[in-house]
């Protein structure tokens, strides 16, 4: 699939328990499969002002050391798929914030158990994906 660049686009991290259990592939196999396109991919490191930025939501939540330690612990893929509807598709796919409550047939509900390391971040509107794409790869934007 040849994507444009006025396609609609999403921000996905795909987290550092994901490259440490050796799941990219699998994860990104699942987006390949769904026909997604891919406009931008790295592996990266998230470093604490990085974490601030990219989780400024959550900064002041009481999870959020456990999460920023978690976030910067290892190397992740950062990634940019398009397509059309892609944020919500890709939200769709990804499944509910806790791994023990995701649906089966999602990555959580597949492949995680926790609600901390649950193997993939997703942009959760159009708006957050122009803003994490922004503070990630400048150069698309
Ligand atoms: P959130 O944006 O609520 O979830 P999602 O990733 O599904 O959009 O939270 C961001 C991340 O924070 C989440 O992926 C994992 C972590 N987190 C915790 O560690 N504990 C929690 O209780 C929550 C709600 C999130
Ligand atoms: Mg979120």
């Amino acid at each position: 699939m040849v994507s444009s660049a006025s396609a609609e686009r999403t921000f996905v991290l795909v987290k550092p328990d994901a490259v440490r259990r050796r799941l990219v592939s699998e994860i990104l196999g699942r987006f390949e499969r769904k026909g997604l396109g891919i406009d931008a991919m790295a592996l990266r490191r998230m470093d604490e002002r990085l974490a601030d930025l990219h989780y400024a939501e959550h900064v002041a939540e009481p999870f959020y050391p456990a999460l920023r330690e978690f976030m910067t612990s290892g190397p992740l893929v950062a990634l940019v798929l398009s397509g059309s509807g892609v944020v919500e598709m890709v939200r769709g796919l990804v499944g509910a914030t806790d791994g023990r409550r995701a649906v089966p047939g999602t990555i959580r509900g597949d492949l995680a158990c926790s609600s901390r390391e649950n193997l993939v971040h997703a942009a959760d509107s159009a708006e957050t994906a122009r803003r994490e794409i922004a503070l990630w790869f400048p150069e698309l934007t």
